[in-house]
């Protein structure tokens, strides 16, 4: 008898999904397509209207049953993960594609970790548009008031949106959760989700004709936007980038964007000469910003889904010492220098004579910036533009506990402190002064020293401690002359 691998590769299949964004479907079918040992040039992929027709139709297929002693397939997270999300793009050939990436899988079991694969890259592009979909969706859905139809007469608000990709359910618990208590529909041409209040329904595709256009909360709309645009932060380019045109006909407030952009450069520069970063009211306790910069995402690192690490140590300390950003350590414990790199530090510290309790430990940054790498977090070092941004964090901090010393540990400590970038080994090891009075000290940072080898590494320790040193000395001369309190 001829062997089943020899009788299936004679085979063809077509494979017709119930929905084009069902991933257990797919995953099921493919499971035993894999057992199978079916190969991907075999299968054709279906699923009912992958350009835009009805999401919520059926089919039917014929799949081939795998022989019972099959090995189960197998996937690690990271593919999985991703391919949640790569099944809600609306290229018809996303199918095919985690289907050859599950094949190869069994053969090459870390094959997700190849960034350079030509596949995984196209997984990771699929996803990425899918991210930016569902984040597009959330951003510009608005909704309308029409006229009650029911008989309790409740309000119910209608929203027309064009996704790019079939998001529509990985969207609904974002809009139930934000708009529990509300009466809604969202209308798009890849079906339609209805809230009652309690239930939740999705129904056919709509038209554009279907949705209202135009009611009387645009207006405050309208005004709730002129209220929070930020003169400062305002990029043509990338706002376009962010907030294409095309949606801009579902949201009331884009009437107002030309005639804000036109007096943005008046506002910006009266901001500018204000000293303003016009972020709103700074909190007013160490425990504020503790909790404020867990909601932090002014920059794409608060973005990341990491935990914001918050500075510790004596609250009204004479001495703050400024690192970079939490490393991956730090982030695990919610800790700022517990990692190696603090570990390095507080030897030093210690041996300088720098006694904790007159001590507070922060960073420049406050969220883990890191490339992954396997299970791995590699870091990475933030933009000046995103050390600019946390510095409001870092003010607020300098601001409450009003170090009379402060120590920036590297180049993106001193940017943050200078307002510039400098060259750390050009102004190193003396006093410089800061914009409230107090007094900036500036040496390398201890990750730097741990990344040296040998001689290298000696000599650049020795400065290090030398540096520490005339920081310790300064402390003491402070308290020497009484100022603080000890
Ligand atoms: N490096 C830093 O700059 N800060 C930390 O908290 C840890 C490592």
């Amino acid at each position: 008898m001829k062997p089943f691998r020899d009788m299936r590769l004679a085979e063809a299949f077509r494979i017709q999904l119930a929905a084009p964004d069902d991933f257990e479907d797919w995953r099921n079918a493919a499971r035993r397509m894999i057992r199978a040992d079916v190969p991907p040039d075999r299968i054709t992929w279906e699923s009912p209207a992958d350009q835009s027709a009805d999401l919520f139709a059926h089919g039917d297929r014929r799949l081939p049953p795998p022989p019972a002693d099959a090995p189960q397939p197998r996937a690690s997270r990271d593919f999985l993960q991703l391919a949640q999300s790569v099944i809600l793009h609306s290229d018809s050939k996303r199918f095919s594609l985690l289907y050859r990436v599950l094949w190869r899988l069994q053969s090459c079991p870390r094959l997700m970790e190849d960034k350079a694969d030509p596949d995984v890259r196209s997984m990771e592009d699929l996803a990425r548009q899918v991210r930016r979909d569902i984040h597009k969706m959330r951003a510009f859905v608005r909704f309308r008031l029409v006229e009650s139809v029911n008989s309790e007469q409740v309000e119910h608000y209608v929203a027309w949106f064009e996704p790019e990709h079939h998001i529509l359910r990985a969207n609904a618990g974002f809009f139930v959760r934000r708009f529990t208590t509300m009466r809604w529909s969202i209308l798009t041409p890849r079906g339609c989700l209805h809230w009652d209040g309690e239930t939740l329904q999705e129904g056919p595709p709509a038209t554009r004709a279907d949705a209202p256009s135009g009611d009387p909360v645009e207006a405050l709309w309208r005004g709730y936007y002129a209220s929070i645009f930020n003169p400062a932060r305002l990029k043509i380019g990338a706002m376009l980038k962010e907030m294409p045109r095309k949606y801009w006909k579902n949201m009331p407030e884009a009437a107002l964007i030309p005639e804000l952009i036109a007096g943005a450069q008046a506002r910006e520069a009266r901001m500018v000469k204000a000293g303003e970063q016009d972020f709103g009211e700074r909190p007013q306790s160490l425990d504020a910003i503790g909790d404020a910069i867990l909601a932090c995402r002014r920059c794409e690192i608060g973005c990341n889904g990491t935990r914001a690490v918050m500075g510790e140590g004596a609250s009204t300390a004479t001495l703050m010492i400024v690192g970079e950003q939490p490393g991956d350590t730090e982030e695990e414990q919610s800790r700022p220098f517990v990692g190696p790199a603090g570990r390095l530090l507080r030897t030093h510290l210690e041996e300088a004579g720098i006694p904790d309790r007159r001590t507070y430990v922060t960073n420049a940054v406050k969220h883990f910036k890191f490339l992954p790498r396997g299970k791995r977090r590699l870091h990475q070092n933030p933009t000046a533009k995103e050390i600019d941004v946390c510095r409001w964090w870092l003010d607020g901090e300098r601001a409450l506990v009003k170090p009379r010393l402060v120590l920036a540990l590297g180049a993106s400590a001193a940017r943050s402190l200078l307002g510039k970038t400098v060259s750390v080994q050009k102004v190193r090891g003396e006093p410089h002064m800061l914009d409230d009075g107090s007094e900036l000290w500036i040496t390398t940072h201890p990750s730097y020293l741990l990344r040296l080898q040998d001689h290298g590494r000696a000599e650049e320790e020795i400065k290090f401690a030398n540096d520490l040193r005339k920081v310790a000395a300064r402390l003491s001369e402070l308290f020497e002359r009484g100022s603080p309190q000890d």
